[in-house]
């Protein structure tokens, strides 16, 4: 088959979450979106984009503006005490960007294997496909913390082990007793590999403690974060990757430049007070918000007998719909989606979860949402 016939003869899809965001009938409300869309964005985000955008028009270093990487290194050491500087980060595209060159680069310096939590978000599992590597899912226990047994029987010395806390879909957030356990467990067997600790979600945190960075419990961790969703800022597109080895943060660096040069000027001296902390106040606003969205979906959940555990981060809750949707739950997504004055909610099966739903806490209309959404659950009996 020449280009032009495979072109022809291939389905090229969408991730499952945006197939069902497209079916969206106008009339119907989100409870699938992976942002804080249309939530109040701190004015110093503004402020820093707009009093650097004349030194924003130029392109900056490939791993991204000196001033950006001192204060990631700078908030990087207050998590785990050790002492980061610039050439330890690199700023990326956002976390998507870092997770698929960090990835590819430990492919080219040998890694074979990527083990990713058997409820995971997709790209864990679609990027080290694609790069031709082995994909394995590790178990999680019914309450979404890690089966280190299980791990432990699976774990090689030079694997890449990937977590998520705090987790999307499950709203996850380790205890330091569980990032402890994890930690020695790795330290014991993961003696050439690496994890990666995707901590996007860390500052979005709403009852209990807040999220420790998992390089604390393990030095070999690569930590990738960003603005997306502590800044409200996803389209902004700014992430990064840490880690203890300077060496490392070269090698990603040299792999990025080829994929995206560098990463946008402008946008990344807007990362700066939201890594300062100067945008604390905003984000704890959101994190009230999204924890009295929480208890709301927990009581229609409670409402009709569905399973769940309890998200404590993130902004996400996975409820076990299995047994009370009967049809097949993606279908059931994409009729509830695009039925007027329906609701999105996003189906398991895109996080390897097939008897889940995801639901958004993002959303300004939650009463209405959730009136909807237990209407449609019950007619599916
Ligand atoms: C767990 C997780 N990692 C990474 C990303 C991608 O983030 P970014 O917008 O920074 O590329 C998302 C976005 O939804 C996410 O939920």
């Amino acid at each position: 088959m020449n280009i032009d016939e495979r072109l022809e003869n291939t389905n090229f899809p969408l991730p499952a979450i945006r197939e069902i965001n497209l079916s969206k009938h106008p009339s119907s409300i989100s409870l699938g979106l992976g942002e804080l869309k249309n939530f109040t964005v701190d004015p110093q985000i503004f402020e820093a984009l707009s009093s650097n955008w004349n030194n924003g028009i130029s392109y900056t270093q490939n791993a991204g503006l000196p001033a950006l990487r001192q204060a990631i290194a700078n908030h990087q050491k207050q998590q785990d005490g050790f002492d980061y500087n610039e050439n330890h980060v690199v700023v990326t595209i956002g976390v998507q960007n870092a997770m698929y060159t960090s990835i590819r680069t430990l492919q080219k310096l040998g890694a074979q294997r990527v083990l990713i939590p058997s409820i995971h978000f997709g790209i864990y599992k679609k990027i080290p496909a694609e790069f031709g590597m082995e994909v394995i899912c590790y178990p999680l226990n019914s309450d979404f913390s890690i089966n280190l047994q299980a791990l432990e029987e699976i774990l090689l010395p030079d694997d890449i082990i990937i977590i998520n806390s705090p987790s999307n879909p499950t709203g996850k957030v380790f205890s330091t007793d569980e990032l402890s356990n994890l930690g020695e467990l790795l330290s014991k067997k993961l003696t050439k590999g690496y994890a990666i600790a995707d901590e996007i979600y860390s500052a979005l945190v709403y009852e209990g403690q807040t999220a420790e960075s998992f390089s604390k419990f393990f030095k070999r961790t690569i930590i990738a974060n960003g603005i997306s969703k502590s800044g409200a800022a996803a389209g902004l597109r700014v992430g990064w990757l840490i880690t203890r080895h300077e060496k490392l943060a070269k090698a990603f660096t040299s792999n990025n430049a080829t994929i995206i040069s560098t990463p946008p000027t402008a946008n990344q001296y807007a990362a700066i007070p939201i890594i300062d902390g100067q945008t604390t106040n905003t984000i704890n606003q959101y994190n009230q918000f999204l924890k009295a969205n929480r208890d709301k979906v927990m009581t229609m959940l409670d409402s009709l007998d569905i399973e769940y555990n309890m998200p404590r981060g993130s902004f996400y809750i996975f409820p076990k719909v299995g047994n009370k949707i009967t049809c097949n739950i993606k279908d059931f997504c994409i009729t509830t989606a695009s039925k007027p004055n329906g609701v999105v909610v996003i189906p398991g099966v895109a996080f390897g979860a097939e008897e889940y739903i995801r639901i958004s806490l993002a959303t300004a209309e939650m009463d209405e949402a959730l009136t909807r959404l237990k209407k449609a659950i019950e007619h599916s009996l």
